[in-house]
């Protein structure tokens, strides 16, 4: 420890804490040891508009003593896991358990049985060598693609800016990790949910890593690991304080901010003296220790196709009904004195007509009538690819996808990257929720609709529930949208158990004679158009 790092922790409170807005800028503004000592987090368990938390880790004054990890061991080991063991047997063969239960001491990295640890190193500066020591552990995104792109909805942003994963309901497929651009979350065999369900073919344990301190935090409290630095490393406190006391201290000492805006933002913000690039090409990295170089934000795509698949179907309702207004000029100029016979007798005319003459009662209609058979073949088409392309892609986001091998089969190696599914996915959701739009449009334009067999009904009730329950999954994932662990889970199951049985009746359908949608006919009793 530096001496003068041992004075400055001397002088500094025990908790730093930057309390509500109010206070957050005098207290910024006064040197460290004058700060005001604020115990609990204001507002955190008040029941008002929740706040979202953000700390402040500086660097500078960190000396690695490791007083935060054993104080997360202390507050956190009643959640750690307890395996069954022995494992079970995983199917396909060579699907490995991943064991730490023997190894709890481990703490030079993260493990299930540490969620956080000091990663120490020598940097060599301009100045000469350095010794620092950055406390790692899950950095709580503002837009976390682990709990976004969890299938389970078991990872999950707490309205605290927190990111927490549900021990209860995970079933350790390690999505988390794989798309966590820290590859923070770590996986536990032999405990969790799926020990009831499908043990050796679905599932493999659960994922673990530092949820701030939800217990503690969900009843105003301050996290462990910032209580118990004797050097008060950590600050929390409001993200908009946190972040412009961090920009204002870099911006005065000349000194570098890490999380600010990698990932899209954290709500775990380092500040160092020494730059970033510097400190991760000294840091030891690998599993379970994570890198400091920057990082994209790996859901900007996925944020902005949400608004595309948003938009889609208002797009396509909005391209069917524009045509009314062309309708109705049309008309009135066939029906004008003097207009030209064969035109006004033609069928855009004829169409027009039956149109503004219609009941206001939905007809069903013939095929043909409704849509011109190219059209309907146009139509047939990109239903197929949005319906092959979305089970497709859906698949491949599941974890199961990896472990059968099927990202491994020649050519399929790009379905690995679960960013690159999800997008495809977002894309062709977005068409079918455009053509979906456009249809209904055209069926209210004509008031009338092709009369659809009962697996044709049966059909498109399950695409209006995929589309429904997609629509919940990508409202979801949007940076600002919480919902509940039961309700996104029962969101997932229901898209899941939709998108499974319209599998399963689109193949009896296909192998059964019975694949028509629509009935060449209406019923009897109703006229044709
Ligand atoms: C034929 C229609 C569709 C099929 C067969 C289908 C299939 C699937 C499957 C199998 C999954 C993965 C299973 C799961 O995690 O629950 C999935 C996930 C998802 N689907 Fe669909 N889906 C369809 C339509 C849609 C639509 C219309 C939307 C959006 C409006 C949508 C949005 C999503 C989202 C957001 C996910 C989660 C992806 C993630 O966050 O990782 N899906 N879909
Ligand atoms: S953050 Fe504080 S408690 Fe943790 S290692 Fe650094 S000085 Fe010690
Ligand atoms: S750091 Fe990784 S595990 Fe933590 S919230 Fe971000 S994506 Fe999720
Ligand atoms: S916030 Fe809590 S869970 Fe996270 S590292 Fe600190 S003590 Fe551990």
């Amino acid at each position: 420890m530096s001496a003068s790092t041992a004075v400055r922790g001397k002088r500094i409170s025990r908790r730093r804490f930057l309390g509500g807005l109010g206070i957050a800028g005098t207290a910024l503004a006064l040197p460290a040891g004058a700060r005001a000592d604020v115990p609990a987090m204001p507002g955190a368990s008040s029941g008002k508009t929740p706040t979202v938390y953000a700390t402040l880790y500086d660097l500078d004054r960190c000396v690695g003593c490791g007083a935060c990890v054993e104080a997360c061991h202390e507050r956190n080991g009643a959640r750690y896991p307890e395996p069954i063991k022995p494992f079970p047997d995983l199917v396909p063969a060579g699907t490995k358990n991943e064991d730490w239960s023997d190894r709890r001491d481990v703490d030079d990295r993260l493990t299930p049985y540490n969620w956080l640890y000091i990663q120490s190193a020598t940097v060599d500066t301009p100045e000469g060598p350095r010794e620092m020591h950055v406390p790692r552990r899950c950095l709580h995104c503002a837009n976390p693609p682990c709990a976004n792109l969890c299938p389970w909805g078991s990872a999950r942003r707490e309205t605290s800016g927190a990111v927490s994963i549900e021990a209860s309901t995970c079933l350790g497929g390690a999505k988390c990790r794989t798309v966590c651009p820290w590859h923070i979350p770590q996986r536990q065999s032999g405990v969790g949910l799926y020990l009831d369900l499908m043990p050796r073919f679905a599932g493999n344990g659960v994922m673990y890593k530092c949820d701030r301190c939800a217990d503690i935090t969900a009843r105003g409290g301050i996290p462990a690991c910032i209580e118990a630095c004797p050097y008060d490393v950590q600050t929390i406190g409001p993200r908009d304080a946190i972040i412009a006391e961090a920009k204002r201290l870099a911006a005065e000492r000349g000194w570098h901010l890490y999380g600010l805006d990698d990932n899209g933002g954290t709500n775990t913000i380092y500040l160092s003296p020494v730059p970033f690039g510097l400190l991760d090409a000294a840091i030891p990295k690998g599993p379970g220790r994570p890198h400091l170089a920057p990082v994209a934000d790996a859901m900007r795509d996925e944020t902005r196709l949400a608004a595309v698949a948003a938009t889609a179907p208002l797009a396509g309702f909005g391209a069917a009904m524009l045509r009314v207004a062309a309708d109705i000029r049309e008309a009135a100029h066939n029906d004008a004195p003097g207009a030209h016979s064969s035109h006004a007798m033609g069928k855009p005319g004829r169409a027009a007509a039956h149109r503004l003459s219609a009941p206001t009662a939905i007809d069903t209609i013939t095929p043909h009538a409704f849509l011109h058979p190219a059209t309907s073949r146009a139509v047939r088409a990109i239903w197929l690819a949005c319906a092959i392309v979305l089970g497709f892609t859906g698949l491949m986001q599941m974890p199961i996808a990896a472990r059968y091998g099927m990202t491994a089969l020649p050519g399929l190696a790009w379905t690995g990257d679960f960013h690159v599914t999800h997008r495809m996915h977002y894309v062709f959701a977005a068409l079918l929720l455009g053509l979906g739009g456009w249809l209904l449009g055209k069926a209210l334009r004509q008031r009338a609709f092709p009369a659809l067999t009962r697996e044709g009904w049966l059909r498109l009730g399950l695409v209006a529930g995929l589309a429904g329950t997609g629509v919940l999954r990508v409202l979801k994932n949007l940076p600002d949208v919480s919902f509940s662990p039961l309700l996104t889970l029962w969101i997932d199951l229901a898209h899941l158990g939709l998108a499974v049985a319209l599998g399963a009746v689109a193949l009896v359908f296909a192998f059964t004679g019975r694949a028509a949608w629509t009935r060449p006919r209406p019923p009897a009793g109703r006229p044709p158009a």
